[in-house]
């Protein structure tokens, strides 16, 4: 959508992965202090997004939405002036239908002008628009209304379209909103999160700057998954472009968040891969059983890199061939290792190897010397 926004895929956090509809206006609150005293505000994680269930089922006697008297006392606006004041931005949730998809709030259906002037009034950054109780209309003719109203608010708010399942909304997402679900919602387990990168793959040539792929937020932190699966689910959704939704959205209880998660989610060079200025979405290049090749492209003639072994149970030996990942044969090429950190001695020629542990992965930069 051409609103200047997600030049680079947003970053950030979500309060539904974690929190579901517990959530409130300290949460919200410490989870912003968080990201500043963490340092990850630092390396880009500025969006601080309120999921589902923070208004009142009911909307005021003028129609306007209200933030949940028990839960939200101080009201959103306060809460985005917070937020503001830490250096980080305020994201919304509402829904194209009458109910949003916890059927705990009143949904934008009807009301898509009205609400997008309050979320402005409100100094809202960003806005999820789920799809639940809708009125069977096409999403296509549902959604660019939310699109128009966001555009006459009188603010840039990104507009992260939560639709996945009616009409392929990567086909016609770029013309709506600045990013759009490929893929149904994930859950904290080795087999969800695979699968939702795989779906979203497919759609790889329809990422670019300005409307991005989003296989839904990131479950780093939360639990369900080993160091290594983690490291895969970062690795992909960076390499994916999706970071903040991949956008990279964290979905972990930041003030809790432990030195193993902190290690994942605030690797540098893992990031940059993800907020390259090329902006190009990588592709999985070849599959041999287990073993898969994903690589893009990056800016100065580079090459992201991901082998991965999705295998139960042993480790297995994986090779990048140049030709698979689109660089020139008898190329002369540098990797670095961006999970240890280190620019690897040797130089590599047309071919380069790594064994790869189970539900593990390896990446790489690969930057041509010669
Ligand atoms: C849908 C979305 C989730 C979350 C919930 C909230 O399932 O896909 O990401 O927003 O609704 O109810």
């Amino acid at each position: 959508l051409a609103n200047g926004l997600g030049q680079t895929p947003p970053m950030g956090w979500n309060s539904w992965n974690h929190f579901n509809c517990q959530i409130n206006e300290k949460i919200i609150r410490q989870t912003a202090d968080a990201l500043v005293s963490t340092g990850l505000s630092k390396l880009g994680y500025t969006y601080v997004n309120i999921d589902d269930c923070w208004a009142e089922l009911n909307r005021d006697n003028k129609g306007n939405l209200v933030a949940k008297k028990s839960t939200f006392p101080s009201g959103i606006k306060a809460l985005a002036d917070y937020v503001h004041s830490k250096g980080l931005k305020l994201g919304i949730y509402s829904d194209a239908g009458y109910f949003t998809c916890s059927k705990k709030m009143p949904g934008s259906l009807g009301h898509e002008f009205q609400d997008a002037k309050t979320f402005a009034s409100w100094g809202i950054d960003y806005l999820k628009y789920d799809n639940c109780f809708n009125d069977e209309s096409k999403p296509t003719v549902r959604y660019p209304v939310m699109t128009r109203a966001l555009m006459k608010a009188g603010r840039p708010i990104f507009f992260s379209l939560c639709e996945w399942g009616d009409l392929h909304p990567a086909l016609w997402g770029a013309r709506v909103g600045n990013s759009w679900r490929t893929t149904g919602d994930i859950n904290d387990s080795w087999d969800s999160m695979i699968t939702k990168a795989d779906s979203n793959e497919v759609y790889a040539d329809l990422a670019k700057p300005g409307g991005w792929n989003d296989p839904d937020m990131l479950e780093v932190g939360n639990g369900g998954m080993t160091k290594n699966e983690y490291i895969v689910h970062f690795s992909l959704w960076a390499i994916s472009k999706c970071l903040l939704q991949a956008p990279l959205l964290l979905g972990c209880d930041i003030r809790n968040v432990t030195k193993e998660t902190m290690e994942i989610v605030s690797n540098k060079e893992v990031i940059a891969v993800n907020q390259d200025s090329l902006g190009v979405q990588a592709k999985k290049v070849r599959m041999e059983g287990d073993a898969e090749i994903w690589a893009g492209p990056l800016s100065g003639y580079r090459v992201a890199v991901v082998l991965l072994n999705r295998g139960p149970q042993q480790s297995l030996p994986i090779t990048a061939n140049w030709d698979d990942i689109g660089i020139p044969p008898k190329t002369v090429v540098e990797a670095r290792d961006l999970w240890e950190h280190k620019t690897l001695e040797k130089h590599f020629v047309n071919k380069l190897s790594a064994t790869v542990d189970s539900h593990a992965c390896k990446m790489y930069v690969l930057k041509p010397i010669a």
